[in-house]
């Protein structure tokens, strides 16, 4: 199935094939028509809650048309007077933007000014090498949070908030930028109370869906990535998958395919295989997206980040022997943007002879196939989506693609793609362990683990 471009007659779009789900290509261990059929009831609900946009944080959307100047004229400036932009943030706030970074301006820190650092993990000793390294006159500190109250980035915005003063004073405060909520949280708050500079999150639009927010697009813009060719992408493939035929809409079939080998076949992991480098974090993106908004009633696929050929010399073998659970997932680039050829040294060693003139473009490429083949052949389910190229345009696609797929799974599970109760226990937990205010059940709670809690000293 190719994802046709509606508005612009060259641009080629993402292709998915799906041949390889299918009971006629790999036996009885596939899906058959009947089956897929036969959820026609269920998809009509799941693209009405949709296209119908029964829900606020069906916002994420909206992102395709906005206007991205006053990101581009922030970003002009940081460029200008920056050696370092620091992100602090963590969850969807960091990892759409560390997604962005390596799939569109790979070794980045070591090519480009002014260098990114993406601070997520509230790990001291990676803060104090930060700390140890920056020039706070020539830094510019993100600070971006959905909700504005996140522990983890409100603790390290803090420890910046310090630093940043003790070395700048009164000049400190223009060098932070916050991205979040307009309208609540304790960081929009601050912005109010020092005037600082920010730029909004729409209030309905989720962590893990804002990647195409400010959130992502003033990094993007700093590390000279075009945010409006990611939106143009974005805005392309939805159109594609708007449609509310099945067999018509790539978004719908992606996630029905996954469902029925869900449900029926007991496949509940889905590895995600980009064969590419720069890939790798934004699998680790969908891994997000797909587990923290479809694990709950006892229901979910557990995502699994893989990363060819690498993992070829290291999981396949599992995936091929191991348990029957998983459907693994495939992104081939046709065009890498780089064509080195093998060159011809060693020739009288078969071996090497055998590899001699050849482009690293093609062999990457044969290994995808020669995996996706070994698959098939032992009957195991997979597909397969190839991107033309490695650029703004089909990475948008990418992300606006996978956001629509797990929010019509979500709906085909019945669970709430946008919610996440038990990362907000997390966050209300570590404040009741904190001590504040309203919390003391957490509190009382934990304390009570404590004393459960068996230890053996090794
Ligand atoms: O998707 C989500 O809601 C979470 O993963 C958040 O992105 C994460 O918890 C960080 O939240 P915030 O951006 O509000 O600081």
């Amino acid at each position: 199935m190719q994802f046709l471009a509606p508005r612009r007659g060259f641009a080629r779009m993402l292709e998915m094939h799906f041949g390889n789900m299918l009971e006629e290509v790999i036996g009885d261990k596939g899906l058959s028509l009947v089956e897929i059929e036969g959820i026609r009831e269920k998809t009509a609900i799941a693209h009405s809650q949709i296209h119908e946009r029964k829900w606020d944080e069906l916002a994420f959307i909206d992102l395709v048309n906005q206007d991205t100047a006053e990101i581009k004229e922030l970003a002009d400036s940081i460029v200008k007077n920056s050696d370092l932009f620091l992100l602090l943030g963590i969850g969807g706030s960091a990892m759409g933007p560390r997604a962005i970074l390596e799939a569109l301006q790979p070794m980045h820190n070591f090519r480009n000014h002014p260098k990114i650092f993406i601070y997520d993990n509230i790990d001291p000793r990676t803060l104090d090498a930060i700390i140890e390294i920056i020039d706070p006159h020539r830094t510019t500190v993100n600070v971006v949070s959905k909700s504005g109250n996140t522990a983890e980035t409100v603790a390290s915005f803090m420890i910046f908030w310090e630093h940043m003063n003790k070395a700048l004073g009164s000049e400190a405060a223009r060098r932070f930028i916050i991205t979040t909520n307009p309208e609540g949280g304790i960081l929009r708050q601050i912005v109010r109370e020092n005037n600082l500079m920010s730029l909004p999150i729409h209030p309905s639009i989720v962590g893990r869906y804002s990647v195409l927010s400010p959130a992502g697009l003033l990094l993007s813009e700093i590390a000279e990535i075009n945010s409006d060719e990611l939106l143009l992408g974005a805005k392309d493939i939805l159109t594609k998958c708007s449609n509310a035929e099945l067999w018509e809409n790539p978004a719908y079939l992606f996630s029905v395919l996954l469902y029925l080998m869900c449900v029926k076949e007991k496949r509940t992991v889905n590895v995600m295989m980009p064969y590419a480098d720069g890939l790798k974090s934004l699998s680790e993106w969908f891994c997000q997206l797909w587990a923290e908004s479809l694990g709950k009633l006892g229901l979910g696929i557990t995502p699994y980040p893989a990363v060819g050929t690498t993992d070829q010399h290291s999981q396949l073998q599992l995936w091929m022997e191991g348990p029957e659970d998983k459907v693994v997932i495939f992104i081939r680039i046709d065009d890498y943007g780089s064509n080195i050829r093998i060159p011809k040294v060693f020739e009288t060693i078969e071996e090497f002879s055998l590899l001699s003139g050849q482009c690293l473009n093609d062999l990457i490429g044969a290994a995808a196939k020669s995996t996706e083949l070994a698959l098939s052949n032992a009957s195991k389910p997979n597909m397969t989506i190839t991107m033309p190229s490695l650029d703004a345009y089909h990475v948008g696609q990418l992300f606006m693609f996978f956001q629509i797929c797990t929010t019509f799974m979500g709906f085909l599970f019945g669970v709430n793609p946008f919610n996440q109760p038990w990362i907000e226990a997390g966050k209300n937990n570590t404040f009741g362990l904190l001590g504040k205010r309203g919390f003391q059940k957490q509190k009382e709670d934990i304390a009570r683990m404590a004393k459960g809690n068996i230890c053996w000293k090794l």
